[in-house]
């Protein structure tokens, strides 16, 4: 009988891509993945270190976790607990300290070593007055991507892709550079060859993911460098688009996170050139004061953000923007706070996640000796997000009336119901029947809720199948919000 593997995935959408490519790795072994920690046999905790309450969330769930094994060895099965990902990165000795239940720490660049560390786990818990866990923290030399074997089971109708690791950027707040290490991108061979078999698989829409996924400089293909000598010998991110945007049944192409720094005028085309790439970006700005975004180490200036949005509106007048923010860095006054006001009112936004300042261990803002109250972090967080709310509302609203391409994706809350995502990722929903899973379909837009739309497939237009969906049916934020 196959071994049940349950995986908890804290954080971002690369942990969500490296949960599902653990799963990959000990398939061969027997295990099966399964919803629930109850009954499991290997439990993954993949885990984010972003803010301060992502560890204490793993710290709490650890807790609860060593009842849960305690119950189960009791009845004469075991549970091996497995912490992955970025806490275990930055914490590991503490999580071994703290949490002696806990079997093997590994990080975000080691999992392909996985097998074998459950093996040696299993082979230490066999033995009387067992030691102490496995921590594989180091940061390999070799990397995961070339070790790692296809995927087992199909991600679905969307798929992630990560083509970049880590960051070499060091904002003063941040710990991905220490706990995702160095910055790093997978050759376009690779990154295609993957792209082609979740597209054989099913996908019809992938997300291509990096830390800083726009600071993409990929190997370029082989071929390419053979056929000709002056050929560049790395692609950047919107060549990379480009290309994938040519494989059969890949109708729509995304990306996440960019870094406003790296976004290059090759991407920016893209943008305009390319059907299959989706008329949003997420773009975080985390402040509109020059003064902090210096203070931050961001290497850019507000004007320097608002000029790339203006250069994205003029390659793609209907692009939809999403950001970051950051409110209480140390240093941040009322002025720098007013300025983030005023950047997000010119910017408007479609969407944005906002966030209170949190010291991160050994990051040189953690250290700054000018910290903000958090009385005064969670007034300028409720001023900031009514702002935000607003925009998005206003977006949403606006879409009312008019027809977007929707890629059905998943079954709806309510039987004969469908839902999808519109080309700027608004969950919709609509009555439709279950043959029109995984297709694109024109639904018209008939209510606005904050955070999703209600539609009905749309008169007298054919359902597609086979095009992006961006085109016909999109509407720009100006337009939106006019
Ligand atoms: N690579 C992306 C961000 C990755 S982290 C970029 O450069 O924009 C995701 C978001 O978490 C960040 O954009 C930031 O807004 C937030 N964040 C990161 N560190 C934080 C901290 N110490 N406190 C609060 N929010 C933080
Ligand atoms: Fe963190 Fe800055 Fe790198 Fe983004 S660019 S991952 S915020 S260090
Ligand atoms: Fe969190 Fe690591 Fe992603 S810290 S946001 S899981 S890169």
């Amino acid at each position: 009988m196959a071994k049940k593997l349950f995986i908890k995935t804290y954080g971002c959408q690369m942990n969500v891509y490296d949960s599902a490519r653990m799963a990959d790795v000990l398939a061969p072994l027997g295990y099966g993945r399964t919803d629930s920690a109850d009954g499991a046999d290997l439990v993954i905790l993949n885990t984010c270190h972003v803010r301060e309450k992502a560890s204490e969330k793993v710290f709490a769930e650890l807790g609860r976790l060593k009842a849960t094994k305690r119950a189960r060895q009791a009845d004469g099965a075991d549970m091996m607990i497995v912490v992955a990902g970025c806490v275990a990165q930055a914490e590991g000795e503490e999580i071994m300290r703290r949490a002696p239940h806990v079997d093997v720490v590994l990080g975000p660049q080691t999992y392909h070593r996985l097998p074998e560390m459950v093996a040696r786990a299993f082979r230490t818990a066999a033995q009387p007055g067992r030691g102490a866990g496995i921590l594989d923290t180091e940061f390999p030399v070799e990397s995961k991507f070339d070790h790692l074997p296809d995927a087992a089971a199909p991600q679905g109708i969307t798929a992630f892709l990560t083509v970049q690791e880590g960051c070499d950027k060091f904002c003063t707040f941040c710990v991905v550079p220490y706990t995702r290490g160095a910055e790093f991108s997978r050759g376009v061979d690779d990154v295609t060859s993957e792209a082609r078999r979740l597209v054989e698989a099913g996908a019809r829409e992938i997300t291509l993911l990096g830390q800083n996924v726009n600071a993409y400089h990929g190997a370029a293909p082989r071929v390419s460098i053979s056929a000709a000598g002056s050929a560049p010998a790395e692609w950047r991110l919107g060549r990379l688009i480009r290309h994938l945007a040519e494989i059969d049944g890949l109708q729509r192409i995304r990306y996440t996170t960019s870094h406003p720094r790296d976004m290059d005028d090759e991407l920016i085309e893209a943008h305009g050139a390319v059907p299959a790439l989706m008329p949003c970006l997420h773009l975080p700005v985390q402040s509109g004061s020059d003064r902090v975004l210096a203070a931050m180490n961001r290497q850019h200036t507000a004007d320097d953000y608002r000029r790339t949005i203006d250069r994205l509106r003029r390659a793609r007048p209907d692009i939809a923007l999403s950001s970051d923010f950051m409110v209480g860095h140390p240093g941040e006054d009322d002025a720098d706070f007013a300025a983030t006001l005023r950047l997000a009112e010119d910017v408007g936004y479609a969407q944005a996640y906002s966030f209170k300042y949190s010291p991160r261990p050994g990051t040189p803002a953690a250290a700054m000796a000018n910290q903000i109250s958090d009385a005064i972090k969670s007034e300028r967080l409720d001023r900031l997000q009514a702002v935000l709310r607003a925009q998005q509302n206003e977006f949403n609203r606006a879409c009312v009336g008019r027809i977007f391409a929707v890629l059905l994706d998943r079954a709806g809350r309510h039987l004969g119901q469908l839902a999808g995502r519109s080309p700027y990722l608004q969950p919709v929903r609509v009555s439709a029947p279950p043959a029109l899973l995984g297709m694109i379909v024109d639904v018209e837009i008939r209510s606005a809720q904050s955070n999703s739309l209600t539609g009905d497939r749309a008169a007298g237009v054919p359902d597609r199948v086979a095009c992006c969906g961006a085109d016909s049916s999109t509407i720009g934020l100006s337009e939106a919000r006019a």
